[in-house]
């Protein structure tokens, strides 16, 4: 799968039905249609992944692992909204990014072709671009759970937009469709899908 110009893959790291950081998201893909270009929003509760466990993945890389690696890989860039657990990204988020950065092993649900073409555990984040949003009710938005999964992604060697923002009062945020209230709210989170589709566009990832 070659990966589209101007694709952008948006997710959330928490799938609590009221979740800040899943509204977060959706307005980012909202932003990212009304600029021409592509998202794919995905709901990471939805793939079912177990906790990661290299004893249930030598007999074979779950086949929901595969898809993602192949999403992730296909899309230019990313904007990941994250929730702030204990100053930190949460478990849902890390389990999902440890079973994608790690090399398939072939089983029952990846074949021994899979294996190969996902033998290199950064395969699938080498070079994306990453835009980082948080939501919390508290005044700092979850910025800290960003400070941790900036470094995070680097290591992965993704390209980190400089620009993100951290939605504090998140719980007053959102209108009852889940839309963002505040226009320089709304401007703040255009901030980072611009600089995204922009640095996707001159790197050609
Ligand atoms: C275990 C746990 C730890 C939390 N720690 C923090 C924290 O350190 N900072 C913060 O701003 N909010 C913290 N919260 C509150 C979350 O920001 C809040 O539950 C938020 O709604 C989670 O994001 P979501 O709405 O996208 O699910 C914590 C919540 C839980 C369950």
């Amino acid at each position: 799968m070659s990966t589209a110009a101007n694709s952008i893959l948006i997710f959330a790291g928490s799938s609590r039905v009221n979740s800040f950081n899943r509204k977060l998201a959706k307005e980012a893909a909202r932003l990212v249609r009304e600029a021409d270009a592509r998202p794919t929003y995905i709901e990471l509760g939805d793939l079912n992944f177990p906790l990661y466990n290299a004893d249930l993945e030598s007999r074979g890389t779950p086949g929901a692992v595969i898809r993602l690696k192949e999403m992730m890989h296909a899309h230019a860039g990313w904007i990941i909204a994250s929730p702030e657990y204990n100053g930190s990204y949460t478990a849902l988020l890390k389990n999902t990014i440890d079973w994608a950065s790690s090399p398939a092993k072939a089983g029952a649900e990846c074949s021994q072709d899979e294996a190969e073409n996902w033998k290199s555990g950064t395969k699938p984040f080498a070079g994306k671009v990453v835009g980082l949003l948080s939501a919390s009710p508290g005044m700092m938005g979850g910025l800290r759970s960003l400070e941790h999964l900036a470094p995070l992604m680097r290591n992965l060697q993704c390209w980190v937009a400089p620009q993100q923002f951290a939605l504090g009062k998140a719980g007053d945020a959102f209108d009852a469709q889940g839309h963002l209230k505040d226009e320089a709210a709304i401007a703040k989170v255009k901030a980072v899908v611009d600089q995204v589709i922009w640095a996707v566009q001159r790197l050609g990832t």
